[in-house]
């Protein structure tokens, strides 16, 4: 059987800022919460940090050849804002990073989509996202890249993944900055989603003809039988999950039962006049994040999961095979989320759907050369998902393109160095070795289609 894409659908990989970038005291860069956080002792695998990364700061040109030989067409990547803002100037020399990379991209023909926030903010900003005005200043920051690089970058996602940002930033202190407060979690959650629509409406005004999307990353919960205790906690689990942000997106309200479960931590002023219409601004592209599902039964309450509203939430196992991060591998999973993503929410509003990640961590050696065959783990994993895709184009989701993550094993946040998801293994020395997933993608990019 042969996998065919239209020739419109593009492939391509994704980064991270912090994850890859490295150069973290050079050209005027400022601290991030992240170079923060890695420091608190425990917080980070290893005691790792994203100090050196994959020095891709020094190594752009290199990887972006290796994107180019490898017959991407698109390539994913974030800014760092503390690398480009000082408080409230520009620092010349961190934009000129971006304006470099982006220049060689598209010399090599790769379309640059620009991420504008993936988990790196400024170390300085009073109270970080659970202060209103971090949106005003993100608004501000985002102006000021467009500015420097809207002539060439025609799509502007964003956030990426405000989910963890909140959630796991102030709710369950996995990532940074650290927080266990439910009410700074919701307030952070209301304030990204602030700083997303602020920012699509001032970049539309700026450039009405770009294209402007966010990442959300989607885990659907699955209950383990038809029990109402095991719906309501999946429910629960969704609330702030998944519809805490899709709901005021593209329907412009906060779920009404999600105020009522989360009225002992939501301040009754956090949501001011105005602030639904902006959130709710029309954007062109949503960007999906997939990487699996996972059933959840009612179990005993315990605190200190991610998820706030759902602290009985009780993990259970399908007995699926999983991933180096124990993650399900259902890419069923995949196709059923796209087809509810087109049905519920971009299809009436008319936005396009990209998958900007999905792929897998896989604990693997590298042979003598260096080299790593990944054909029964990453490369099944690439093959099966891509094949959900399809099946989901076939249902009629206007699925315009597939990302995956990650070109490069790099910083896994909490993980640090040992989760590697890269189609490019890194060495010691950090030099760059194809894995066999990369070369089997490459021809899948080229040909537009698998056997
Ligand atoms: C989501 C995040 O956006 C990315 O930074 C992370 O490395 C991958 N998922 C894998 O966990």
């Amino acid at each position: 059987m042969t996998i065919q894409f239209p020739d419109h659908f593009f492939f391509g990989t994704a980064t991270a800022a912090y994850q890859i970038e490295g150069a973290a005291d050079l050209d005027g860069r400022k601290e991030s919460i992240w170079d923060v956080f890695s420091r608190v002792p425990g917080a980070v695998a290893n005691g790792d940090n994203g100090d050196v990364a994959c020095d891709h700061y020094h190594r752009y040109r290199e990887d972006v050849a290796l994107m180019a030989d490898l017959g991407m067409s698109t390539y994913r990547f974030s800014v760092s804002w503390p690398r480009v803002m000082d408080g409230d100037r520009i620092n010349p020399a961190g934009m000129d990073f971006y304006s470099r990379l982006v220049d060689e991209l598209l010399e090599k023909g790769i379309d640059p989509w620009l991420t504008l926030y993936h988990w790196d903010l400024p170390a300085d900003l009073p109270g970080g996202w659970t202060n209103r005005d971090t949106a005003k200043k993100f608004v501000d920051y985002s102006l000021a890249v467009h500015d420097r690089l809207g002539d060439r970058v025609r799509t502007w996602t964003t956030l990426n993944e405000p989910w963890c940002s909140a959630f796991l930033g102030y709710g369950s202190g996995e990532h940074a900055p650290g927080h266990k407060d439910p009410v700074e979690a919701f307030q952070a959650a209301h304030h990204l989603l602030l700083a997303h629509g602020w920012t699509i409406q001032a970049l539309r005004q700026a450039d009405p003809e770009a294209s402007l999307g966010i990442t959300l990353n989607f885990s659907p919960a699955l209950p383990a039988t038809d029990d109402p205790a095991d719906r309501d906690v999946t429910r629960r689990i969704d609330q702030t999950f998944f519809r805490i942000f899709t709901e005021p997106i593209f329907h412009g309200a906060y779920p009404s039962d999600l105020l009522e479960d989360a009225k002992a931590y939501w301040p009754a002023d956090l949501v001011q006049d105005g602030d639904l219409a902006a959130i709710s601004a029309p954007i062109d592209v949503l960007g999906v994040n997939y990487y699996s599902t996972s059933v959840f039964r009612a179990g005993e309450p315990s605190w200190g999961g991610p998820h706030l509203l759902a602290p009985d939430a009780a993990y259970v196992s399908r007995g699926l095979p999983v991933t180096d991060m124990g993650w399900d591998i259902d890419p069923g999973g995949l196709r059923d989320l796209l087809v509810q993503l087109q049905e519920e929410y971009v299809g009436p509003a008319g936005a396009a759907l990209v998958i900007t990640e999905n792929g897998s961590a896989w604990a693997e050696e590298p042979d003598a050369d260096g080299f790593v065959d990944d054909t029964d783990t990453r490369l099944a994993y690439l093959r099966d998902h891509l094949i959900a895709c399809r099946e989901a184009i076939d249902a009629g989701v206007n699925l315009r393109g597939y990302l995956t993550w990650s070109l490069i094993d790099n910083f896994e946040w909490s993980f640090g160095y040992a989760k590697k998801f890269g189609i490019v293994a890194m060495d010691a020395d950090l030099n760059r070795v194809p894995k066999a997933s990369a070369l089997w993608y490459s021809q899948v990019a080229r040909t537009h289609q698998f056997g």
